[in-house]
């Protein structure tokens, strides 16, 4: 058999090639992607692999007839590309770093969204021959397009937790639903209309389901949710690419889906929770006070005793937390930290994996300081050393280092792996007053015999530190 029997052109070969080189392109990008050093170029690469399809399959695609994309759509598709491209890259370079989850869950969202319309304008072409993969695109895309949105509005503040038991038993009910019509539409009798309209139906379930999924995930476990829901848009994509029979589509939607899914265990790993427990359990935002225990006083530190204690210490560690990425104060924060090793102090940084408001969040604050990655080190390596370590600063940071969660079984956090900084010697905590962290919950650490508050701004407090310990 020839190639020109099968009907396969030169144009066709390149293609193919150009789609292997851009998945290529992906694969190395994710690689460079796992450390914050060569993330960005990470990006780029992957989005050159991306730019590098798009062009192509523009050029170069043909359709069973060996015709090219029509003029007129091609227009349609540089001005979709023009009006998303500009808006995408306003909204990313005006978006604040704490904000950046919401923005996250929106362009998820989108990814969903375009999915499923990909799908249901797909339903009823003739020449698709995979109705179970073009109806799965469509309920999985649909879930996360409104999931996404619904944790879009819970970041953003706009939409409260709603949990009540009955809610699990009717989301069992809605998943049934969109099962039974999956099964009809592909294998039950009806007339071809019937079946369409069918499929609107299987869309706005799909829709409700998404809603109905999220609403009750407490706060607090939104950063595995929204990694679920990247994961979805990711499997929904590599549908529509199974659609398109689209190797560079397939391959980059199993790619997201995969990285959204390993990130979604890791985490709840991270939390010591099982995925089903984030799911259908409720943690953070609303949930309980847990064990209502006797205070002790809190204890406040001047700056100028801070500055002594820490500048003759031997070791001290800097636990970064949500706080500091408010006040935006890693930049002061790297500076107090070379101030102190200047003077010979050992100077590191605990990262908890959930620290901030989104995967990798202290990395990537602490390396647009310059803070070597040496210098930071994961919370199980340095839990260890904790009670050798003179003074622990936390800034900003309170629900992962509350030691309720080894503790009081009653609480809503007790289990969640937390960085010990309760057995240093000394603890000094940097934030503005006794407000609460993201699970909305007491933190008895503050009242503990070797804890210090030192409240203010995370940056001011800092500010005030450097200038005392440059005039020691
Ligand atoms: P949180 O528990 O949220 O605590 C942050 C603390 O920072 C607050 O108690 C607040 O106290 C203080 N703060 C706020 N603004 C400040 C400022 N300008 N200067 C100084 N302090 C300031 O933070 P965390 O310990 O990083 O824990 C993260 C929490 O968020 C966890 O519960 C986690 O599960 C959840 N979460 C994580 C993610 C990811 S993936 N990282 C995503 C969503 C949610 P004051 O008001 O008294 O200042």
């Amino acid at each position: 058999m020839t190639m020109d029997t099968l009907n396969i052109t030169n144009g066709d070969i390149i293609l193919e090639f150009i789609y292997l080189l851009s998945a290529l392109l992906f694969v190395y990008g994710l690689k460079l992607l796992s450390s914050p050093d060569s993330a960005r170029r990470g990006n780029l690469w992957a989005g050159a692999g991306m730019i590098m399809a798009m062009i192509a399959t523009m050029v170069l695609h043909r359709n069973g007839e060996g015709e090219g994309i029509k003029g007129a759509n091609l227009a349609i598709i540089l001005g979709a590309i023009a009006f998303g491209g500009v808006i995408g890259a306003v909204v990313a370079r005006r978006i604040k770093m704490t904000a950046m989850p919401q923005l996250v869950s929106f362009f998820n969202a989108t990814g969903g969204a375009a999915s499923a319309l990909v799908a249901l304008i797909e339903f009823s072409n003739p020449e698709n021959q995979s109705g179970l993969v073009t109806l799965l695109g469509l309920i999985i895309g649909s879930i996360a397009f409104s999931g996404s949105m619904i944790a879009y509005g819970k970041l953003n503040g706009n939409v409260k937790d709603l949990f009540t038991k009955w809610l699990t038993y009717i989301n069992l009910l809605i998943l049934a639903g969109i099962v039974f019509l999956l099964l009809f539409i592909l294998f039950g009798h009806a007339p071809a209309e019937t079946k369409q309209t069918l499929v609107y139906i299987l869309l706005a379930v799909s829709l409700i389901y998404g809603i109905s999924f999220v609403i009750p995930i407490g706060g607090a476990d939104m950063p595995v949710v929204i990694s679920l829901l990247n994961s979805f848009t990711g499997i929904a994509a590599a549908m529509a690419g199974f659609i398109y029979q689209n190797q560079a589509m397939i391959l980059g939607g199993i790619f997201v889906g995969a990285a959204g899914m390993i990130l979604t265990l890791l985490m709840c790993k991270a939390m010591n929770r099982s995925l089903i427990n984030v799911i259908i359990g409720a943690f953070g935002g609303g949930g309980a006070e847990g064990l209502d225990r006797e205070k002790g006083i809190v204890k406040e530190i001047s700056a100028t005793d801070a500055a002594v204690m820490l500048n003759y210490s031997s070791k001290v560690v800097i636990v970064p937390g949500y706080g500091l990425a408010v006040a935006q104060a890693q930049h002061i924060c790297s500076e107090m930290d070379e101030l102190l090793e200047a003077n010979g102090v050992e100077v590191k940084y605990a990262i908890h994996p959930v620290a901030g408001r989104m995967p990798g969040h202290m990395n990537v604050l602490l390396a647009e300081a310059d803070v070597p990655y040496e210098k930071l080190v994961e919370m199980d390596e340095i839990n260890p050393d904790m009670s050798k370590t003179d003074v622990v600063v936390v800034i900003g940071a309170n629900d992962v280092v509350n030691p309720a969660a080894l503790d009081d079984p009653s609480s809503p956090i007790y289990g969640m792996p937390i960085i010990r900084v309760h057995e240093a010697k000394n603890v000094i905590v940097m934030k503005r007053g006794m407000g609460k962290g993201y699970a909305a919950i007491e933190n008895y650490l503050f009242y503990n015999d070797n804890t210090r508050m030192f409240f203010g701004s995370a940056k001011d407090s800092l500010q005030k530190l450097v200038s005392e310990i440059k005039a020691l």
